[in-house]
Protein backbone atom coordinates (compact mmCIF):
# COMPACT_ATOMS: atom_id res chain seq x y z
CA UNK A 1 0.00 0.00 0.00
CA UNK A 2 2.57 2.64 1.11
CA UNK A 3 4.82 1.39 -2.16
CA UNK A 4 1.99 2.43 -4.46
CA UNK A 5 0.95 5.49 -2.46
CA UNK A 6 4.67 6.27 -3.41
CA UNK A 7 4.30 5.45 -6.94
CA UNK A 8 1.33 7.89 -6.93
CA UNK A 9 2.81 10.59 -5.38
CA UNK A 10 4.92 10.99 -8.45
CA UNK A 11 1.69 11.75 -10.55
CA UNK A 12 0.28 14.89 -11.30
CA UNK A 13 -3.05 14.04 -10.25
CA UNK A 14 -1.69 12.85 -6.98
CA UNK A 15 -4.68 14.24 -4.91
CA UNK A 16 -7.08 11.85 -6.63
CA UNK A 17 -6.07 9.02 -3.96
CA UNK A 18 -8.52 7.82 -1.03
CA UNK A 19 -6.89 8.73 1.90
CA UNK A 20 -4.57 6.31 3.98
CA UNK A 21 -7.34 5.54 6.71
CA UNK A 22 -10.09 5.82 4.25
CA UNK A 23 -8.74 2.74 2.48
CA UNK A 24 -7.81 0.77 6.00
CA UNK A 25 -11.42 1.38 7.15
CA UNK A 26 -12.68 0.33 3.41
CA UNK A 27 -10.49 -2.95 4.33
CA UNK A 28 -11.82 -3.15 7.72
CA UNK A 29 -15.65 -3.26 6.74
CA UNK A 30 -15.36 -5.45 3.40
CA UNK A 31 -13.96 -8.20 6.59
CA UNK A 32 -16.57 -7.52 8.98
CA UNK A 33 -19.24 -7.84 6.60
CA UNK A 34 -17.67 -11.14 4.42
CA UNK A 35 -17.10 -9.47 1.43
CA UNK A 36 -16.19 -11.35 -1.49
CA UNK A 37 -18.17 -10.19 -5.03
CA UNK A 38 -16.88 -6.44 -5.17
CA UNK A 39 -17.42 -3.85 -7.43
CA UNK A 40 -15.69 -0.43 -7.56
CA UNK A 41 -16.11 2.88 -10.02
CA UNK A 42 -12.94 4.98 -10.23
CA UNK A 43 -9.87 3.19 -9.86
CA UNK A 44 -7.02 5.25 -10.71
CA UNK A 45 -3.81 4.29 -9.85
CA UNK A 46 -5.53 1.38 -7.61
CA UNK A 47 -4.97 2.29 -4.53
CA UNK A 48 -8.96 1.70 -2.80
CA UNK A 49 -8.68 -0.96 -5.10
CA UNK A 50 -5.69 -3.04 -3.35
CA UNK A 51 -7.15 -2.18 -0.26
CA UNK A 52 -10.42 -3.87 -1.28
CA UNK A 53 -8.46 -6.81 -3.03
CA UNK A 54 -6.19 -7.60 0.52
CA UNK A 55 -9.63 -7.89 2.32
CA UNK A 56 -11.28 -10.16 0.54
CA UNK A 57 -10.70 -14.20 0.59
CA UNK A 58 -8.42 -15.91 -2.01
CA UNK A 59 -11.47 -16.25 -4.05
CA UNK A 60 -12.88 -13.37 -3.52
CA UNK A 61 -13.13 -10.96 -7.03
CA UNK A 62 -13.42 -7.19 -7.19
CA UNK A 63 -14.77 -5.94 -10.50
CA UNK A 64 -13.25 -2.37 -11.15
CA UNK A 65 -13.94 -0.06 -13.95
CA UNK A 66 -11.98 3.18 -14.97
CA UNK A 67 -12.01 5.16 -18.24
CA UNK A 68 -7.93 4.84 -17.95
CA UNK A 69 -6.02 1.88 -17.89
CA UNK A 70 -3.31 3.92 -17.85
CA UNK A 71 -3.59 4.92 -14.48
CA UNK A 72 -4.61 1.38 -13.42
CA UNK A 73 -1.30 0.36 -14.77
CA UNK A 74 0.94 2.56 -12.62
CA UNK A 75 -0.58 0.78 -9.50
CA UNK A 76 -0.48 -2.85 -11.28
CA UNK A 77 3.35 -3.59 -10.72
CA UNK A 78 1.90 -3.25 -6.62
CA UNK A 79 -1.19 -5.20 -6.72
CA UNK A 80 0.78 -8.46 -7.91
CA UNK A 81 3.88 -7.81 -5.87
CA UNK A 82 0.86 -7.94 -2.84
CA UNK A 83 -0.21 -11.78 -4.66
CA UNK A 84 -4.04 -10.18 -5.14
CA UNK A 85 -3.96 -9.44 -8.65
CA UNK A 86 -5.94 -12.74 -9.36
CA UNK A 87 -9.14 -11.03 -7.46
CA UNK A 88 -9.06 -7.96 -9.66
CA UNK A 89 -11.44 -7.93 -12.73
CA UNK A 90 -10.90 -4.70 -14.25
CA UNK A 91 -12.69 -3.06 -16.88
CA UNK A 92 -11.47 -0.11 -19.00
CA UNK A 93 -14.62 2.53 -20.33
CA UNK A 94 -17.36 4.55 -19.11
CA UNK A 95 -19.15 2.41 -15.89
CA UNK A 96 -22.23 3.82 -16.66
CA UNK A 97 -22.72 1.45 -19.82
CA UNK A 98 -20.85 -1.05 -17.55
CA UNK A 99 -23.46 -1.21 -14.59
CA UNK A 100 -26.57 -1.24 -16.78
CA UNK A 101 -24.88 -4.43 -19.18
CA UNK A 102 -24.54 -5.96 -15.29
CA UNK A 103 -28.43 -5.18 -14.50
CA UNK A 104 -29.33 -6.51 -17.35
CA UNK A 105 -28.30 -9.86 -16.80
CA UNK A 106 -29.76 -9.14 -13.14
CA UNK A 107 -33.28 -8.33 -14.37
CA UNK A 108 -32.75 -11.72 -17.56
CA UNK A 109 -32.62 -14.32 -14.81
CA UNK A 110 -34.61 -12.62 -12.55
CA UNK A 111 -32.54 -12.55 -9.43
CA UNK A 112 -30.84 -10.12 -6.85
CA UNK A 113 -27.80 -8.03 -7.17
CA UNK A 114 -24.82 -10.11 -5.78
CA UNK A 115 -22.51 -7.83 -5.36
CA UNK A 116 -22.09 -7.82 -1.63
CA UNK A 117 -20.10 -4.29 -1.57
CA UNK A 118 -19.41 -1.36 -4.31
CA UNK A 119 -17.06 2.12 -3.84
CA UNK A 120 -17.88 4.92 -5.85
CA UNK A 121 -14.99 7.14 -6.20
CA UNK A 122 -15.37 8.79 -9.99
CA UNK A 123 -17.41 11.72 -12.18
CA UNK A 124 -19.50 13.49 -9.39
CA UNK A 125 -22.33 13.94 -11.80
CA UNK A 126 -23.01 10.64 -12.28
CA UNK A 127 -22.88 9.56 -8.67
CA UNK A 128 -27.26 9.65 -8.56
CA UNK A 129 -27.04 7.98 -11.83
CA UNK A 130 -24.82 4.93 -10.54
CA UNK A 131 -26.45 4.86 -7.20
CA UNK A 132 -29.89 4.06 -9.14
CA UNK A 133 -28.44 1.19 -10.76
CA UNK A 134 -26.13 0.21 -7.11
CA UNK A 135 -28.85 -0.48 -5.21
CA UNK A 136 -30.15 -2.80 -7.53
CA UNK A 137 -26.62 -4.85 -7.92
CA UNK A 138 -25.94 -4.81 -4.47
CA UNK A 139 -27.41 -7.64 -2.45
CA UNK A 140 -29.85 -6.52 -0.09
CA UNK A 141 -27.53 -5.89 3.45
CA UNK A 142 -24.61 -5.40 1.25
CA UNK A 143 -23.29 -1.70 1.38
CA UNK A 144 -22.43 0.89 -1.03
CA UNK A 145 -19.71 3.76 -0.16
CA UNK A 146 -19.81 6.97 -2.11
CA UNK A 147 -16.52 9.07 -1.31
CA UNK A 148 -16.22 12.85 -1.34
CA UNK A 149 -19.85 13.56 0.14
CA UNK A 150 -18.06 16.31 2.07
CA UNK A 151 -16.32 17.63 -1.45
CA UNK A 152 -13.49 19.66 0.72
CA UNK A 153 -16.34 20.89 3.65
CA UNK A 154 -18.12 23.04 0.55
CA UNK A 155 -21.26 21.08 0.79
CA UNK A 156 -21.55 22.79 4.15
CA UNK A 157 -19.92 26.70 3.22
CA UNK A 158 -22.40 29.09 1.70
CA UNK A 159 -22.90 29.50 -2.20
CA UNK A 160 -21.17 32.65 -2.19
CA UNK A 161 -17.82 31.38 0.15
CA UNK A 162 -17.73 28.56 -2.58
CA UNK A 163 -17.61 30.89 -5.64
CA UNK A 164 -14.99 33.42 -4.08
CA UNK A 165 -12.40 30.42 -3.39
CA UNK A 166 -9.16 30.62 -4.88
CA UNK A 167 -7.50 28.17 -7.25
CA UNK A 168 -10.13 25.47 -8.20
CA UNK A 169 -13.08 27.38 -6.99
CA UNK A 170 -15.01 26.81 -9.87
CA UNK A 171 -15.03 23.05 -10.64
CA UNK A 172 -15.42 22.74 -6.88
CA UNK A 173 -18.45 24.85 -7.53
CA UNK A 174 -19.39 22.88 -10.12
CA UNK A 175 -19.48 19.70 -8.36
CA UNK A 176 -20.71 20.97 -5.37
CA UNK A 177 -24.01 21.05 -6.44
CA UNK A 178 -24.16 17.19 -7.64
CA UNK A 179 -22.69 16.06 -4.40
CA UNK A 180 -24.98 18.56 -2.61
CA UNK A 181 -28.34 16.69 -4.39
CA UNK A 182 -26.67 13.26 -3.72
CA UNK A 183 -26.61 13.42 -0.04
CA UNK A 184 -29.96 14.74 0.33
CA UNK A 185 -31.39 11.66 -2.03
CA UNK A 186 -29.60 9.63 0.03
CA UNK A 187 -30.64 10.82 3.00
CA UNK A 188 -34.22 10.62 1.73
CA UNK A 189 -33.95 7.35 0.17
CA UNK A 190 -35.74 4.62 1.94
CA UNK A 191 -34.03 1.56 0.17
CA UNK A 192 -31.00 2.55 2.30
CA UNK A 193 -29.98 3.37 5.30
CA UNK A 194 -26.93 5.99 5.65
CA UNK A 195 -23.80 6.77 7.36
CA UNK A 196 -22.25 10.12 6.51
CA UNK A 197 -18.42 10.01 7.43
CA UNK A 198 -15.80 13.06 7.78
CA UNK A 199 -13.13 10.54 6.71
CA UNK A 200 -10.79 11.60 3.70
CA UNK A 201 -13.31 14.19 2.03
CA UNK A 202 -16.48 12.43 3.24
CA UNK A 203 -17.89 8.88 3.14
CA UNK A 204 -20.71 7.98 2.86
CA UNK A 205 -21.91 4.17 3.33
CA UNK A 206 -25.73 3.01 2.33
CA UNK A 207 -26.27 -0.03 3.36
CA UNK A 208 -29.05 -1.50 1.17
CA UNK A 209 -32.13 -2.47 3.32
CA UNK A 210 -34.54 -3.34 0.44
C1 LIG B 1 -10.64 10.03 -7.51
S1 LIG B 1 -10.04 8.93 -8.73
C2 LIG B 1 -10.22 7.34 -7.97
C3 LIG B 1 -9.26 7.16 -6.83
C4 LIG B 1 -9.14 5.75 -6.32
N1 LIG B 1 -10.39 5.23 -5.80
C5 LIG B 1 -8.04 5.64 -5.27
O1 LIG B 1 -8.16 4.91 -4.32
O2 LIG B 1 -7.04 6.30 -5.37
C6 LIG B 1 -11.33 8.98 -9.93
C7 LIG B 1 -11.17 8.04 -11.11
O3 LIG B 1 -12.44 7.96 -11.77
C8 LIG B 1 -12.20 7.74 -13.14
N2 LIG B 1 -13.41 8.09 -13.88
C9 LIG B 1 -13.87 9.32 -14.19
N3 LIG B 1 -15.01 9.24 -14.87
C10 LIG B 1 -15.30 7.92 -15.00
C11 LIG B 1 -16.36 7.17 -15.61
N4 LIG B 1 -17.36 7.78 -16.23
N5 LIG B 1 -16.33 5.83 -15.54
C12 LIG B 1 -15.30 5.19 -14.90
N6 LIG B 1 -14.28 5.83 -14.31
C13 LIG B 1 -14.27 7.18 -14.36
C14 LIG B 1 -10.99 8.62 -13.44
O4 LIG B 1 -10.32 8.16 -14.60
C15 LIG B 1 -10.17 8.47 -12.17
O5 LIG B 1 -9.18 7.48 -12.32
Amino acid sequence: MKELRDATDKQPLRCMLTSPDEAQLLGMLLKLIGAKNTLEVGVYTGYSLLATALALPDDGKVLAMDIKREYYEIGLPMIKKAGVAHKVDFREGPALPMLDRLLEDVRRHAKHGSFDFAFVDADKDNYLNYHERLVRLVRPGGVIGYDNTLWCGTVAADTDAVAAGGAGARVLAYYRHFVLELNASLAADPRVEICHLTIGDGLTLCRRIK
